[in-house]
């Protein structure tokens, strides 16, 4: 998740401690560290919190604290659960390589065979662990050369820091698409993931750029490409405090979320499309052609957030995939006594995976024999546990209560997951096709909608005032409805809810007058001419209204001055790009309100009682 080299003249072991005491509040599930020291090399790891690695560490049998050069690391895990064996740094056979690692490599599977047909044995689940075996397999005397050669054969995404016990005042680090702070000191360097952990021990920093191999040495640096050839980077000089780097340069945790939508799609969808073939790679749902077959009905189980997802999954597995479904909110499942069958397959869908509600409701379909799966972030949680199958969302730990990124990679698995169903029974090739395309566009046009944040921001300031506002939608927007007025509701305060559009005029409408506003979901998508129409009922009740539409769609001019421009996508995505822009409108008017963002009042970020 985060990790930090040091080589200098302090005690290591300390120094790199320190550290990740001072981060350890992001979330992680273990820790480890490694350190060079006569001629050794020595790894401590622990499962849970930093101070049960510290007891180790600094323990009798632990690490020499006069040590210089070290890493350490806290995981959060991703593959493999979170055990000590899991943990970072990690080893070759003979514990002459020590590596830390973020990102994800695509291509472990296949390169760990390979090393194992050479004789090398792993001791962990983990993707990183084929890094030092490799290294190994190339090390001919020159530290650096072998690294570069590794790290070539590596597929996906790496940002790594190596030891090598030969090289006692060396650190290597690389980076490909998971970034890399050097801080170069007086006699002393750090490598580290992220500018939050070199801050405190120097504000003299350099950014590597993807491709970069850096051979860090005690106040010094040399920067190379994986091709040998030199490069220069400017050495730049910090000034941010600690907290204002933890979140990115952003106010709040949950703006940082926000903005980590691009990334965090790409993730939930690295190496998950097949291009070719127009359809989904979902190792972990462990499903056949005939298993996929088979189920003749789909059954989602989720709450809050997630359930909104769930409710988008209705309509892509209906639509897509052409399997009657229904979504339910968990604490309803067990208690309405479901009719569940051997052919049903139920979805428990839980960022983090401890819902009570959600896990009862998952213990419910399994007792009742029907198929199981989880779509969970936290890897290992209970939920992801007792389901045994299912895919995670890879979308980095959400630290803010409101949930922002969760929320578009579990539409963005269902997704895929539809389209693995369409695929095997009904959908052609090339719909499957086009499709993957248009997912591959996706983290684009999210990085579209998030520039217009200070557009969105102008509108959300106008109308921060309002007590009450309505939320409509139709189809696949009918779930972004409910959950752009959830945002609002749980981060400003302001009373606010969600309704298909239709349902307007049987109730709601009359609570409409000029003080409650009106967010009105009119992309450009099936349904859209009967929102035209519900537009006009509003403002004939005097609403002010604030749109979303699609860009360059010229339908909607004229209604409002309030739009809020949506990139045009296939519009099973809409729920993704549109959600960011309410997330983002519900941030600005909670902001312009001064609410406490990131932890509002009476919410817990996991509900683990009924
Ligand atoms: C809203 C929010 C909650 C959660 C809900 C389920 O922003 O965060 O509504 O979505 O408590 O939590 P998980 O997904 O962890 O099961």
């Amino acid at each position: 998740m985060w990790y930090r080299g040091y080589v200098g003249r302090g005690a290591a072991p300390e120094i790199l401690l320190n550290g990740l005491h001072r981060l350890e509040y992001r979330g992680y599930d273990s820790a480890g560290i490694a350190v060079l020291h006569g001629g050794n090399l020595q790894v401590c790891r622990a499962v849970g919190k930093v101070k049960n690695l510290e007891a180790k560490a600094l323990g009798s049998d632990g690490l020499p604290r006069d040590a210089h050069t070290g890493i350490a690391h806290t995981r959060w895990a991703t593959h493999g659960s979170p055990t000590e064996a899991n943990a970072h740094p990690h080893c070759d056979d003979h514990a002459v390589f020590a590596c830390v690692h973020n990102g994800i490599i695509e291509n472990h599977q296949h390169l760990r065979e390979q090393l194992r047909r050479k004789g090398h044995t792993f001791h962990s689940e983990t993707d990183t662990e084929v890094i030092p075996h490799l290294i190994a397999e190339f090390y001919n005397g020159d530290f650096l050369a072998a690294a570069a050669a590794a790290l070539r054969q590596l597929q996906g995404a790496f940002g790594v820091a190596l030891l090598c016990r030969h090289h006692p005042d060396q650190i290597v680090a690389a980076r490909k698409g998971s970034p890399i702070v050097l801080g170069v000191g007086n006699g002393e360097s750090i490598v580290a993931s992220d500018v939050a952990a070199v801050l405190g021990h120097t504000n003299n920093v350099i950014f590597l750029d993807d491709g970069d191999l850096a051979l860090v040495t005690p106040g010094d640096v040399s920067i190379r490409n994986l091709d040998n050839v030199p490069i220069t980077r400017d050495v730049s000089r910090i000034d941010w405090t600690l907290e204002s780097v933890e979140k990115g340069g952003f106010d709040h945790f949950m703006l940082k979320e926000i903005h980590d939508q691009p990334e965090s799609l790409r993730n939930a969808l690295r190496g998950r499309l097949d291009a070719d073939q127009g359809t989904a790679i979902l190792s972990g749902m462990n499903m056949t052609p005939h298993d996929l077959v088979d189920i003749d009905r789909i059954v989602i189980a989720a709450c809050g957030t997630s359930l909104h997802a769930g409710m988008v999954g209705e309509h892509l597995f209906e639509d897509l995939a052409g399997i009657v479904t229904e979504v339910e909110q968990a604490a309803e499942f067990r208690y309405r006594n479901p009719i569940l069958s051997s052919r049903t397959l139920a979805i428990a869908i839980s960022q983090s995976g401890e819902t009570a509600d959600t896990l009862a409701a998952l213990r419910e379909a399994k007792m009742k024999g029907s198929q199981v799966l989880a779509i969970c972030n936290v890897v290992s949680s209970t939920i992801a546990r007792e389901a045994g199958r299912g895919v995670y969302l890879h979308a980095g730990p959400e630290i803010s209560v409101a949930s922002t990124k969760a929320f578009t990679s579990q539409v963005v698995i269902l997704l895929l997951m539809a389209l693995k169903f369409a695929r095997t029974r009904r959908m052609p090739r090339q719909t499957g096709v086009e499709l993957v395309e248009e997912l591959r566009r996706l983290p684009d046009q999210v990085a579209r909608v998030l520039d217009r944040a200070p557009e969105i921001e102008r509108i959300a300031r106008k109308w921060a005032a309002a007590r009450d506002f309505f939320y409509i939608g139709r189809g696949y927007l009918h779930p972004v409805a409910l959950e752009g007025a959830l945002k609002l509701k749980e981060i400003s305060y302001i009373h606010a809810e969600g309704y298909h559009a239709a349902e307007l005029k049987h109730g709601p409408i009359a609570l409409l007058d000029e003080d409650v506003p009106v967010v009105t979901l009119a992309n450009d998508i099936d349904g859209k001419d009967k929102m035209l129409s519900n537009i006009q009922e509003c403002r004939a009740r005097h609403a002010p209204v604030i749109l979303t539409a699609t860009e360059g769609d010229t339908d909607v001019a004229g209604f409002t001055e309030d739009v809020i421009r949506i990139p045009r996508t296939h519009q099973c995505l809409t729920p993704v790009t549109t959600t960011v822009a309410l997330q983002l409108f519900a941030y600005y008017v909670a902001r312009e309100r001064g609410c406490p963002i990131d932890q509002p009042r009476n919410l817990a970020k996991s509900v683990t009682v009924e």
